[in-house]
C-alpha cells in the first residue's frame, strides 16, 4: 500500500504522528526556552540512545526515570502531534527530541540559549539500520536495499537528505550552546572513562546497548503493531558500527564515496567514518 507522507518545505515526514500544523507549529510558534535542551539527530543516529544518555545525565546515573518512564514522555518530540502537548506542559529545564533539518528549527531557537546536541553516525550504517528500520515500520514504504540507497542518496527519503542535514546543523559547530558527537565516538565512551565514577559507570551501563533492549521504556517492545511490527526485527537491532561493509557491494561503496565527497565539499570537520 502506498504510504502518504506529509509534505512541509519539501521534506517529508512519515504519516500518523506528523502533521503539517505540528510542523509548522514548531517552526514558526513553538516557543524556545533558555534553559531548553534538545536532541538533535538524523533518524537511525543513534536518537533514542541519547535520549537515554541525557535521562540518565538528568537522574546522576540512578537508572528509575529510565526504567519507568517511556523515553517520549522523558524527552517529547515536540514537533509531532502528541509529543506537541507533552512538550508544552513539561517543566522547566525540558529535554526536547526531533529530527527537524537546522531550517525547519523553532525560529525562536535563533535568540535563546538553548542547547542542542547533535549526534550524527556513518551515513553508510543510517541507511543499513534504516533498510531494517523500514521492514518493521508499517508507514515506510522502501524494503529493497538497492532502493532504499538510491533514494538516500537522491534524495528522497523521509525526513530529507541527511547531507543537508549535516551540513545545516554543523554550521553551527562554533556556537557555545551546541555540541555534537558521532555514534562511533559514543560507542568508545565505555572505555575513556577508566576507572568510571560511580554514577558514570552507572551511567554506562544503563546505557549500554543490552541494558537498553532489557527496557521496556525505550526498547520501543511497547509499541503497537501498526506503529512497529516487532515481529519482522527489533528496534535495538545490532548496535554496532560499520554494519555497511555486510550490505554495501564495492560498487556501491564506490559511488557513495563519490556522492559523499561531493556533497560534504567544503564542510570543515573530519568524522571518525572519513578515515575508512
Ligand atoms: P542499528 O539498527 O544499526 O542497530 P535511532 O534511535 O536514531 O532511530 O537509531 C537507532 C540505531 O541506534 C539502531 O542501530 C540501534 O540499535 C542503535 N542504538 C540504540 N541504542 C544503542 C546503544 N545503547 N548502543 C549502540 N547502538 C544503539
Amino acid at each position: 500500500m502506498p504510504v502518504h507522507y506529509v509534505t512541509y518545505k519539501g521534506i517529508k515526514f512519515p504519516p500518523a504522528y506528523n502533521s503539517v500544523h505540528s510542523l509548522s507549529f514548531a517552526h514558526n510558534e513553538f516557543l524556545v526556552r533558555d534553559d531548553d535542551v534538545f536532541n538533535i539527530t538524523y533518524p537511525k543516529s543513534g536518537t533514542v540512545w541519547m535520549t537515554e544518555i541525557l535521562s540518565l545525565i538528568r537522574s546522576h546515573g540512578h537508572p528509575i526515570w529510565n526504567q519507568t518512564v517511556l523515553n517520549s514522555d522523558r524527552m517529547p518530540w515536540f514537533s509531532t502531534r502528541l509529543g506537541l502537548e507533552a512538550a508544552l506542559s513539561y517543566p522547566s529545564p525540558r529535554l526536547l527530541t526531533c529530527h527537524l533539518p537546522r531550517h525547519i528549527f523553532p525560529k525562536s531557537f535563533s535568540h535563546s540559549t538553548a542547547k542542542v546536541i547533535y549526534t550524527l553516525r556513518d551515513p553508510r550504517d543510517v541507511v543499513v539500520s534504516y533498510f531494517y528500520f523500514c521492514q518493521i515500520k508499517p508507514t515506510h514504504s522502501i524494503v529493497y536495499f538497492p532502493a532504499l540507497l538510491a533514494a538516500f542518496c537522491l534524495p528522497s527519503v523521509p525526513h530529507g537528505s541527511w547531507f543537508e542535514h549535516v551540513r545545516g546543523w554543523m554550521q553551527m559547530k562554533d556556537r557555545e550552546n551546541f555540541f555534537f558527537i558521532t555514534y562511533e565516538e559514543l560507542k568508545q565512551v565505555g572505555i575513556l572513562a577508566d576507572p568510571p565514577a560511580p554514577n558514570v559507570l552507572m551511567l554506562v551501563q544503563n546505557a549500554s546497548f543490552t541494558a537498553m533492549r532489557q527496557n521496556p521504556m525505550c526498547s520501543s517492545i511497547l509499541l503497537p503493531a501498526d506503529i512497529m511490527d516487532q515481529t519482522k526485527g527489533q528496534f535495538l537491532r545490532k548496535g554496532i558500527c560499520g554494519d555497511w561493509k555486510n550490505h554495501f557491494t564495492v560498487a556501491q561503496s564506490e559511488t557513495f564515496n563519490r556522492i559523499y565527497q561531493e556533497k560534504m565539499r567544503g564542510l570543515d570537520v573530519a568524522f571518525p567514518w572519513d578515515r575508512n
